[in-house]
């Protein structure tokens, strides 16, 4: 038996431009994925999770099996199948958090073993993995879940940045999930129709993302917040937030050092950063304001045991 473990992820600045080629930061969090393997049937892949229990045999088509299992068949058909894996999360499904590159980079760790923990082989299996089902991803989810702790993501790699040490996040759900294929295609059209406006934010997100980088060195909360928000305003350029996350902005920003949504968008979640002194109160604010919400480490350990 093979057992591997990711954090799930929030993006602090930069979803959705990222796609466009413009960088991202993202941190891990602090809810985990959970992968265990061991061998099964010849050739047959056998998959439990909170979606079910499926064998898939050796001959069937990878689009003919489940969506949610879609990505951990696909690594374990790359080490030859054979296999039977289980799925365990306490990461929210469907919101934002980067519950589907957990469970990939976890199944990458557990089923390729030790040789890619942690290594850009990992990072690799796990992205064609993902791109079973998210032909678009463009990979930042996957890399904060492996790596782990606060990176910076930009052409298809990334590095480490310094987690300010007394931040956290709160993480308040809407509640309602999204599809990252359908709000990524309808941003793609909007960029499509309105070039050079798409163009001019995304330098401004650009901008945005090496300013935030800067506060992370100088640990100085009130400027990522404040770059944090100023992201949630480009976001809300192309559509991607709706009247459900923009009432939690608003909650959370009374009292944060800043706060905007995170991931695709369009139901998902709102991340707001906080430290010791305003934590509780900013999840009291979104509680309030009818989020699901809980408080997570900014930069978790990534793929491990
Ligand atoms: O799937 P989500 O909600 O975690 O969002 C992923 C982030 C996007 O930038 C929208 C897509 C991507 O591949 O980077």
């Amino acid at each position: 038996m093979r057992a591997a473990s990711a954090p799930g992820k929030a993006i602090l600045l930069g979803e959705h431009f990222v796609v466009h080629g413009t960088g991202a930061l993202l941190c891990a969090i602090g809810r985990r994925a959970r992968v265990t393997c061991s061998g099964g049937t010849a050739g047959a892949v056998r998959v439990r999770s909170a979606y079910g229990d499926e064998e898939v045999p050796a001959a069937s088509a990878i689009s003919s099996v489940t969506a949610h299992h879609r990505p951990v068949v696909q690594v374990a058909r790359e080490a030859g199948g054979g296999l039977d894996v289980s799925v365990e999360s306490d990461i929210p499904a469907g919101v934002g958090l980067g519950s589907s590159s957990a469970c990939c980079v976890a199944a990458a760790g557990a089923i390729l073993g030790g040789a890619a923990a942690g290594a850009p082989a990992a990072i690799a299996a796990a992205l064609r993995a993902e791109r079973t089902v998210f032909a678009a991803a463009s990979g930042a989810d996957t890399a904060a879940c492996a790596a782990g702790g606060v990176i910076a993501f930009s052409g298809g790699s990334h590095e480490a940045c310094e987690a300010p040490p007394r931040a956290s996040l709160v993480v308040a759900s809407t509640g309602r999930a999204h599809t990252t294929a359908d709000v990524v295609a309808s941003v793609r059209r909007r960029a499509e129709s309105d070039a050079a406006r798409f163009g001019s934010l995304c330098e401004r997100v650009a901008g945005l993302v090496d300013d935030a980088r800067a506060a992370l060195r100088s640990g100085d909360l009130v400027a990522l917040g404040r770059h944090m928000a100023e992201n949630q305003e480009c976001l809300a350029g192309i559509g991607v937030s709706d009247a459900g996350l923009d009432r939690l902005v608003r909650a959370a920003s009374a009292t944060s050092y800043g706060a905007k949504l995170t991931g695709a968008g369009r139901g998902g979640c709102v991340i707001a950063l906080v430290d010791a002194s305003n934590a509780a109160r900013t999840l009291k604010a979104v509680r309030g304001a009818g989020a699901e919400a809980f408080e997570s480490e900014m930069g978790a350990r990534g793929l491990g045991a």
